[in-house]
């Protein structure tokens, strides 16, 4: 029996299209998985759509259709996604599945026989966008940087308190591997509590100090909205409230119910026997609490076994901060497979498609250490696809076959194979192969890139080119090629977990022929064997990786300030109206729906005058106003308050010119805590109004006001 490796995605919230962060987790997991499957362990690859709770009853709302209309959309955008990326997944789960449903509320229920969820009521801070309680007073600002929530609610605990000894030694024992390890000391310092509060601390079994009771037990339950899955029964007659299960213990139990946890057949309680526990969970570093802490308490409460591995990744920064909608820096992985796509006019646009996913594959995987944030660029994204792919692996495969094509009809010479490369070539694939294992990607891509290098010098030492000017250097030229085309072998099997359909024609070229049937029939394992057999021939020859010129970079910036292109084969997505992230009820208007009214009912929770008034609305007066260089979208204000003077960020740019601006007097959000954008700080917030995405119109005032007056 071949080893089994389940490795899982994170199923993403389907309150916003697709961006590349999401595609980030995707091909880190996908190239994973497809290395472990040449590799010959029994892979099972999971990933899918987080489709409940308040955020996306929210955003259904906001854009004015029904929760499941809502999630089916976007869902189909992210499976119209990954299918143009030609993703390998095994299984796309979904939460609104009924299988899903039906092993949540086994989950649920069980907990509850056994003693682990209790009824209580509970008053405290909710932040929306995260799906987390928050500690602290009123007007807390939560993770997401806005304030809090306050939700009072009769709920159903976990007893997530007795677990806190228990998750630090397994975690401090690597029972339960967290990797990188500043996660796993993050996770750590939280399940100890707060060692210097002078509390009184005890000692784990490892010998590990913690603060007894740090760990509070958890809400898993939710009753003012009801987009999520019910308490089922017995739980739910033992109060008159309609409760439905928190979206995190109903999310993170995705990674069992997709594989069995919770069905009635025979084949499911197969299949979950086979693959549970999971060996590797990707996560990004926000989520890494809800997969190191509040999962693994799941699980040992239910009696059953744990994850092996959690890893987290770092987060792609654009314009200096987290990709994500509602700061509205985002990059779609459309714009890229489109931009790079173009590079092959006369290709099948699927096989445009995944050669674009490959160039964004490459770059993800080579240019952010894995663990780390790193900043996308389109410059950086082009040239590193011309340094290493059009100049590097292209040129060389280029230049080899066609002197193999020239000099000996296409036939690969046979002879003797220099021994200059096999030093290089063994340590390159011990360090790819390890790399990928580890999750390591950068290691692992830049040691193929130094094969190509070594390679690539070993023919411009040997310039084959003029030996075959030369009959009596024929032997020296066939070695000098052979050699060559051996080790663009193997670096294109080690490469194709990263490149898969790229490697893919490169394999043809070589004559290889199905790199996919090489994969699976286990030629790609130990590559030290096989290779060319006598009497092979080399494919037909085409570029591999045109060069891209910086009209590329233009192609894409246009891209992503128009509203996304249609796709032919992304029908979801374009039926979709705009749909925001941010959990304020926006309803948007989009060209789609002109007919329909711009502005649905929104569903804004009801707040107190005490609530309006910790929003201090104030006039200023507009002194400076100008465009920040590279930045499209914003204009850099300085607004003069009475009382002092402020520099204000504003995202208008593209709807007022600066000049007109200047003496304006306009409203502004006073005690918003400062942030950066572009390297400049923006203490407060200009109001405006919009519908949507569509043009603000800033709040201006009739009668004649005093600079510094409040709104209210
Ligand atoms: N639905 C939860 C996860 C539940 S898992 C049981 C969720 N969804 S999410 O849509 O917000 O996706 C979060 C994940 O998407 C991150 O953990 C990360 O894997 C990926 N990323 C989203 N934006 C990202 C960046 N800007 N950079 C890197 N990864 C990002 O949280």
């Amino acid at each position: 029996m071949p080893d089994k490796f389940y490795l899982t995605t994170p199923i993403y919230y389907v309150n916003a299209r697709p961006h590349i962060g999401h595609a980030y987790t995707t091909v880190a997991a996908d190239t994973l998985a497809r290395q472990q499957r040449l590799l010959g362990a029994d892979t099972y690859f999971l990933t899918g759509t987080d489709e409940h709770g308040q955020k996306i009853g929210r955003s259904a709302a906001a854009a004015g259709v029904e929760p499941q209309q809502f999630a089916d959309e976007v869902s189909g955008s992210f499976q119209a996604l990954w299918k143009r990326m030609g993703i390998s997944y095994d299984q796309f789960i979904r939460t609104t599945d009924a299988k899903h449903k039906r092993g949540v509320q086994k989950l649920f229920a069980d907990l509850y026989a056994k003693g682990e969820i209790y009824l209580s009521s509970y008053t405290g801070q909710y932040c929306v966008s995260e799906e987390m309680f928050v500690e602290g007073p009123p007007g807390t600002i939560g993770p997401d940087g806005r304030p809090t929530e306050t939700v009072t609610e009769e709920n159903f605990f976990f007893r997530l308190s007795v677990y806190q000894k228990q998750l630090i030694d397994l975690i401090e024992s690597n029972q339960l591997a967290i990797q990188p390890e500043a996660r796993k000391n993050e996770v750590l310092s939280f399940l100890r509590g707060d060692l210097n509060s002078g509390a009184e601390t005890s000692l784990s079994d490892t010998g590990a100090q913690y603060v007894p009771g740090a760990l509070k037990d958890l809400s898993v339950s939710r009753t003012s909205f009801d987009w999520g899955i019910p308490v089922p029964e017995p739980a739910a007659s033992a109060t008159t409230q309609k409760h439905v299960i928190y979206v995190w213990l109903d999310a993170l139990a995705n990674y069992m119910t997709a594989i069995g946890y919770g069905g009635d057949t025979a084949e499911d309680a197969e299949m979950f026997a086979r693959l549970w526990p999971a060996d590797l969970h990707f996560v990004g570093k926000e989520i890494v609490r809800f997969h190191c802490v509040y999962w693994p308490a799941f699980l040992l409460a239910a009696g059953l076994p744990l994850p092996k591995k959690i890893v987290a990744h770092g987060w792609l920064l654009f314009e200096e901060s987290k990709m994500s909608k509602s700061r509205g820096n985002i990059v779609r992985a459309e714009t890229i497979l489109n931009a790079f796509g173009s590079l092959k006019p006369d290709a099948p646009k699927r096989e445009q498609d995944l050669f674009g996913a490959d160039v964004l594959r490459y770059f993800l995987l080579r240019e952010i250490p894995f663990g780390q944030d790193g900043s996308f660029s389109f410059d950086a994204l082009l040239a590193r696809y011309n340094s290493d792919l059009a100049n590097g692996y292209g040129n060389l495969v280029s230049r080899t076959l066609s002197m193999i094509a020239q000099n000996f009809d296409g036939g690969i010479p046979e002879s003797g194979l220099s021994t200059e490369l096999t030093g290089v070539i063994t340590d390159v694939m011990g360090t790819v192969r390890a790399g990928i294992g580890s999750q390591e990607f950068t290691v692992a891509v830049q040691a193929a890139a130094a094969l190509i290098g070594a390679t690539d010098g070993y023919l411009t030492a040997n310039a084959p080119w003029k030996l075959a000017k030369d009959p009596a250097q024929r032997d020296g030229l066939a070695t000098v090629l052979r050699t060559a085309a051996k080790s663009i072998r193997i670096v294109t099997a080690l490469l194709y977990p990263v490149l898969p359909y790229s490697t893919a024609q490169v394999w043809q070229q070589l004559g290889l022929g199905s790199i996919e049937r090489a994969a699976e029939g286990g030629e790609l394992r130990d590559l030290t064997h096989g290779g060319f057999a006598a009497g092979s021939r080399i494919g037909t020859l085409a570029p591999i990786f045109p060069r891209a010129d910086k009209e590329l970079i233009t192609q894409m910036n246009e891209a992503e300030q128009k509203p996304a292109p249609a796709q032919p084969d992304d029908q979801p997505e374009q039926k979709l109206a705009p749909i925001s992230d941010s959990t304020e009820a926006v309803p948007e208007s989009s060209p789609a729906s002109e007919a329909a009214p711009a502005v649905a009912k929104p569903d804004t929770p009801e707040i107190t005058i005490d609530d309006f008034l910790k929003v201090d609305l104030r006039v200023a007066r507009v002194l400076v106003a100008e465009r920040i260089p590279k930045a499209d979208k914003l204009l850099r204000l300085e607004v003069d308050l009475g009382y002092e003077k402020r520099q204000i960020l504003a995202g208008i740019a593209q709807f007022y010119e600066p000049e007109k601006l200047v003496g304006r007097k306009v409203a502004i959000v006073a005690n918003l805590a400062p942030r950066k954008m572009r390297g400049l700080e923006s203490q407060g917030m200009i109001v405006a109004a919009s519908v949507g995405d569509g043009n603000p119109a800033l709040v201006s005032f009739l009668e004649d006001i005093e600079i510094g007056a409040r709104l209210r």
